[in-house]
């Protein structure tokens, strides 16, 4: 992030805490409960963003080396992800061209060939069909029309982009606008993975990224944990087209009042939560990124799940080495880890009895107040690429 900008938002954060005020979206708004309950939503919203979409799959430092691969199934099609030697990244339809048995069951690991289970069909990284066992008993095999299928993949700014459908166009600057310079300031590349969890949630996927989208309930539902470090109900805000970025307040802002603008950080001061149209959530930390990945179980409005991703900074992974230096390490990483249950124990569980709560017939639609500007946006955004009115303004 720009210097310029990381001081606009640290006085931003400063002024809101100086004068008892907060990010103002202008206005409330109504959102239907319909849209966390509605089958042709549900429907919509699967084909438009997850099977037809450009997908974020992962960061760099998920295929750390020459070798590394990873799979997915979470936008409803098998997909084998690698790195190849020279360092390029593919992305694959993880199906063997011989019957079509899926070739790679791991989640991760590394491997330069993939051998399929069924009949031992082999395949490079770079896809190519390299070993046809008993080739003189099956009958030769035109190498060159069984490789695997490639699916759109790039590799930007640190993060793994891979687009479902084979032959689409696949334009990340277009997926991030504005945001790109922002995000390539990060050098999210050098990170390394170190870990991932998934949530299995009982509720629309939409509650999920809601979540993520205000600091008003910090200091109810977090005051035990989260509210010890951040200040509740203030936050910086701003747009960059479909995607979002909150500046949450760190308690530890206090600290820079004393200093020169020149020796403010923003990361002593803010966690940045960057939301990337349509599902993820990407939160920087002094230790390092972690990335939140939410899904739908395909077309069913009641089920989803979230992928977190963790990331660490190689100069804090390095501190693991050092026994005098070990418990900086360690600190981190159960930072980190207590982030992720935070979000499990905290906001998926008030999510999940929301869900609840809207499946009653209980109220028409929701509130979204003044301060959560991030809701409008991103319902208003998913609204508009499913051809829907933007939410209802409330009149006070
Ligand atoms: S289905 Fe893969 S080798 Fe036969
Ligand atoms: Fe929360």
């Amino acid at each position: 992030m720009e210097k310029a900008e990381q001081v606009r938002v640290i006085r931003g954060l400063m002024h809101f805490l100086d004068t008892d005020t907060n990010v103002d979206a202008g206005c409330q708004v109504r959102n239907p409960v319909s849209s966390y309950t509605s089958a042709a939503m549900a429907k919509d919203e699967w084909h438009h963003f997850f099977r037809t979409a450009p997908q974020v799959v992962g960061l760099s430092g998920d295929l750390p080396d020459a070798g590394s691969f990873f799979t997915t199934r979470d936008f409803g099609k098998p997909v084998l992800c690698t790195r190849d030697k020279q360092g390029k990244f593919h992305a694959f339809l993880n199906v063997c061209r011989h019957r079509g048995t899926l070739l790679e069951d791991d989640e991760r690991g590394r491997r330069n060939v993939f051998t399929c289970p069924f009949h031992a069909w082999g395949y490079s990284n770079q896809g190519d069909l390299v070993a046809v066992p008993k080739e003189e008993h099956f009958g030769p095999v035109d190498r060159s029309c069984h490789s695997l299928v490639p699916l759109p993949s790039e590799e930007r700014y640190g993060l793994l982009w891979v687009h479902p459908e084979t032959g689409a166009d696949l334009d990340v600057d277009a997926c991030l606008g504005e945001l790109a310079p922002e995000l390539a300031s990060w050098e999210l590349e050098r990170f390394r993975f170190s870990g991932n969890t998934t949530y299995e949630h009982p509720m629309n996927w939409k509650l999920a990224v809601d979540t993520f989208g205000e600091t008003y309930h910090f200091n109810v539902l977090h005051r035990e944990t989260l509210a010890n470090d951040v200040y509740g109900n203030v936050q910086m805000y701003d747009t960059y087209e479909r995607n979002h970025r909150m500046m949450l307040c760190l308690r530890n802002i206090d600290a820079l009042r004393e200093l020169p603008e020149d020796d403010w950080e923003i990361l002593q001061a803010s966690i940045p939560v960057y939301y990337l149209f349509p599902n993820v959530q990407l939160i920087l930390g002094v230790g390092g990124p972690t990335l939140v990945r939410i899904y739908p179980h395909g077309e069913d409005p009641h089920h989803s799940y979230s992928r977190i991703s963790f990331y660490l900074d190689p100069d804090i992974e390095s501190l693991a080495m050092d026994p005098a230096r070990r418990e900086r390490y360690e600190q981190v990483q159960e930072r980190m880890q207590g982030f992720a249950s935070v979000i499990e124990q905290e906001d998926y569980t008030a999510a999940a009895s929301s869900h609840l709560g809207i499946v009653s017939g209980a109220q028409e639609y929701l509130v979204f107040g003044r301060n959560e500007p991030a809701l409008h946006h991103y319902h208003n955004t998913y609204r508009a690429a499913l051809g829907l009115p933007p939410l209802d303004v409330i009149s006070n």
